[in-house]
């Protein structure tokens, strides 16, 4: 069994930490001085309607007491926790065998950094309370992060805390560097919020709350006064010392996390929510949207589809013209694109604009890029203006109106304005779709007869 740096396995230590704290399981708690969840609110995402955890799967790591899984599970979660003290688990087993609980709790004695526990389970929330900081080093903490990444439900939330790093004496030792509190036994692994923001992002966590939290004069607490927090000392027993008020009141005492494992990323083209639709309604960027007709018209070699919107909609007429699923990230050469100026500009091959560039080109379309200023180049991005000969074929159904283009990646439109494809890398499995629109949105831009648009329906296609 690895070595840990303090006394969980020690029954003794176990003991008289059990004396000293009096952890009430009507709430979920986030440690000492710190409210519980009824103030900080952090778990309503994963409550249904009626307020009750409906069946989700919770894994508490250094469960200690219980306390947390019986509050969960009196609220209908199926709980499961390990925790690497014999002596605590026994305490659970016994804690949770005295209360209500709705579901059964799943308690074994494990290390955990062993990983081995509930196999095969993915979980809706892990929580570890206080119980990380007890890891003894960066590497095992970023291992954690990735284990219980991939333990969790696309979706599922991790909430975790430990002390606010102002709140060691050795923080300006540190320079934002987590590091052990010490040399001794008992010494705490301290966490920079550099290194825990680095650590989730890298394990693929979306942070979503970070708490600062704070209490006044912890030594001066009265029992009553602790009674506020869901984990207060036993009469008599408030570990604090007067010359800790001084550390408190200057600085936060917990640092509370909330961070999600982001959902699966759609790989929803929007090409195909058109697949074989003629007429009926189909949702894009976020609104329902009426198809009345859809029609091929010949560009080249090919046929590409051009679908009619309901009057009333923005969007006239919306057609797919490329559709490209990125292969691989490790082509980094450059080639060279022509700008409307004339100017040549090399542009990295891997980037959105040079992926799309490619494939356009195979396609024996010409694609037209502008540049935001043309007198410096180097450092503005380029856009792309339009594709011919699609542009010139669309023009001729439309010619009052003016056309966009539309760049999505994974069905979410990236550029949106504020990212340019040149300074966007796609990865591997990506999907990149290339959209004209013609929308009705300024006068200049609407029709002066709505025969224009209807005739790209009721002919065949024209030219
Ligand atoms: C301060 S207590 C917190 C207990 C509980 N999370 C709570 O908030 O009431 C720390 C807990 O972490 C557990 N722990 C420490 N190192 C551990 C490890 N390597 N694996 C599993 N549990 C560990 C200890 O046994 C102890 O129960």
């Amino acid at each position: 069994m690895p070595h840990t740096n303090q006394n969980w396995q020690d029954q003794k230590f176990c003991r008289e930490y059990a004396e000293q704290w009096d952890i009430d399981s009507s709430e979920v708690h986030y440690g000492w001085l710190s409210p519980g969840e009824n103030i900080l609110q952090l778990l309503t995402c994963l409550q249904s309607d009626n307020g009750k955890f409906d069946d989700i799967a919770v894994l508490d790591i250094g469960c200690g007491m219980g306390e947390n899984l019986i509050a969960l599970s009196c609220c209908g979660a199926c709980c499961f926790g390990v925790d690497i003290s014999t002596y605590m688990i026994e305490y659970a087993k016994k804690k949770v065998g005295k209360s209500e609980v709705l579901k059964k709790i799943e308690l074994e004695c494990h290390d955990m950094r062993d990983f081995k526990y509930y196999s095969g389970i993915q979980f809706d929330l892990v929580l570890s309370i206080y119980s990380m900081e007890y890891l003894q080093s960066l590497d095992e903490f970023r291992a954690m992060l990735a284990n219980i990444f991939s333990r969790l439900k696309s979706g599922g939330r991790f909430v975790f805390c430990f002390s606010h790093p102002l709140q060691h004496s050795m923080h300006s030792r540190l320079h934002n560097i987590s590091a052990l509190s010490g040399d001794s036994q008992g010494a705490t692994l301290i966490y920079s919020f550099r290194d825990v923001v680095e650590g989730l992002s890298s394990a693929g966590f979306e942070i979503e709350r970070v708490i600062e939290q704070s209490t006044q004069n912890p030594s001066q607490l009265t029992k009553e006064e602790a009674m506020s927090f869901p984990y207060r000392f036993h009469k008599g027993k408030n570990p604090c010392q007067k010359k800790f008020d001084s550390f408190s009141n200057s600085a936060p005492h917990t640092v509370v996390y909330r961070a999600r494992k982001p959902k699966e990323r759609s790989k929803l083209r929007p090409i195909d929510l058109f697949a074989g639709l003629n007429a009926g309604v189909l949702r894009l960027w976020g609104q329902n949207r009426t198809v009345t007709d859809a029609q091929d018209i010949q560009v080249g070699s090919d046929m590409l589809p051009v679908y009619q919107l309901a009057s009333k909609d923005n969007v006239v007429f919306i057609a797919p013209v490329l559709q490209k699923t990125c292969q691989t990230t490790s082509a980094k050469n450059q080639i060279t694109v022509k700008l409307q100026s004339g100017v040549n500009r090399k542009i990295n091959s891997s980037c959105l604009i040079g992926i799309v560039h490619k494939q356009l080109i195979s396609m024996d379309y010409q694609p037209i890029y502008s540049s935001m200023d043309a007198s410096s180049e180097s450092n503005n991005p380029i856009y792309l203006v339009r594709v011919d000969p699609v542009y010139g074929k669309l023009r001729i159904l439309y010619p009052s109106q003016e056309m966009g283009l539309l760049l999505f990646v994974n069905g979410e439109e990236l550029l949106n304005g504020a990212v340019s494809a040149d300074h966007y890398f796609p990865v591997k499995d990506d999907v990149i779709d290339l959209i004209y629109i013609a929308t009705g949105w300024g006068t200049q831009w609407r029709p002066s007869e709505d025969i224009q648009q209807l005739k790209l329906f009721n002919e065949s296609g024209g030219d």
